[in-house]
């Protein structure tokens, strides 16, 4: 651990504070965090954690729902700049405008959305549990689900159901093209391909395993395949390679610079400072935590 990531761990101390970090994070992030996790153990975590302080280094809307699922913790982030294209494609005033037009649709909303989206939302889901949760409702049941077109036509066709997508995406894993995966299938013609459900349903197509950043890296935890292509964004491949060193992974290459934005230095300073501080308007807060609490139930049964 160098000088800065100590310096780190020893204001934690200090300040009774937890650094919580994603998966696509820097590596020299992932390393310092008290826990590193996808979008569903980042949140069920916040949910009973004990600290005074949450850092979590990710993106907006991460820190956004510890906030919600924490309203008496202070929640920091070392980049308030670190947003999401696939929450910015989702205004809250649109999504109300089509939810007026389908008044009997719920509305599943993926957990990459901000506050406000999820205030107009029935119940969230992420891409850990999306299938689970919609497999919970009737078959019948009309659903609005957004905003990741791809993730909801993946869902729609693995849990055979025609739910209304919102046309979003997420331009880091929508700008994979199918051409990328076949020119790594040749260099690597018995490699397993390991993509993240946000891909196009073209890339999805050539994989072997789909599933949320936790689910790819348990499969390749648990196989004994010596090579990957690894089809979703390059920070997973520290947490691949630290887990099975022996093993090959090879990234398709997509960089989420919104998640680079966490630097030791910018962590250091919000640690120091305690700013910025994620603040959620109460009114949108109360209502978003009933849809995370529904999906924190829901990914349970
Ligand atoms: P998961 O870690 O839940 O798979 O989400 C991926 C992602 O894009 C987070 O922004
Ligand atoms: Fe958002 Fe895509 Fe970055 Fe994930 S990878 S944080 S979905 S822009």
């Amino acid at each position: 651990m160098n000088n800065l990531s100590k310096k780190i761990r020893s204001l934690c101390e200090q300040k009774h504070a937890v650094i919580m970090a994603h998966y696509y994070t820097l590596p020299e992030i992932q390393e310092v965090a008290d826990f590193i996790g996808d979008s569903l153990a980042l949140a069920q975590k916040a949910k009973t954690i004990e600290a005074d302080i949450i850092v979590l280094c990710g993106v907006h809307f991460m820190g956004e729902t510890a906030k919600i699922i924490c309203p008496d913790k202070k929640v920091l982030v070392p980049d308030m700049n670190a947003g999401c294209s696939l929450a910015d494609s989702c205004e809250a005033k649109a999504l109300a405008q089509l939810k007026a037009q389908y008044p009997n649709a719920m509305v599943v909303s993926y957990v990459n959305t901000t506050a406000a989206v999820k205030a107009l939302t029935d119940i969230v889901v992420t891409s850990s549990n999306a299938e689970k949760i919609i497999n919970q409702l009737p078959q019948e049941q009309e659903i609005i689900f957004g905003p990741d077109r791809n993730l909801g036509a993946y869902i729609n066709k693995v849990t055979d159901r025609k739910m209304i997508l919102w046309d979003g995406c997420c331009q880091v894993h929508n700008s994979i093209e199918p051409e990328h995966i076949d020119a790594l299938k040749q260099q690597y013609p018995h490699a397993i391909v390991l993509a993240h459900p946000e891909c196009k349903g073209t890339v999805l197509e050539k994989a072997d395993v789909i599933g949320s950043t936790a689910a790819l890296l348990n499969f390749a935890k648990l196989h004994d395949y010596e090579q990957y292509i690894v089809v979703t964004e390059s920070g997973i491949m520290h947490e691949l390679q630290k887990h099975c060193p022996y093993k090959q992974f090879i990234p398709v290459g997509a960089i989420c610079e919104d998640m680079q934005l966490s630097t030791l230095d910018k962590l250091y300073n919000c640690l120091l400072t305690e700013q910025p501080e994620i603040q959620v308007d109460t009114v949108i807060a109360k209502k978003a935590i009933v849809s995370i609490q529904r999906m924190l139930e829901m990914s349970e049964k």
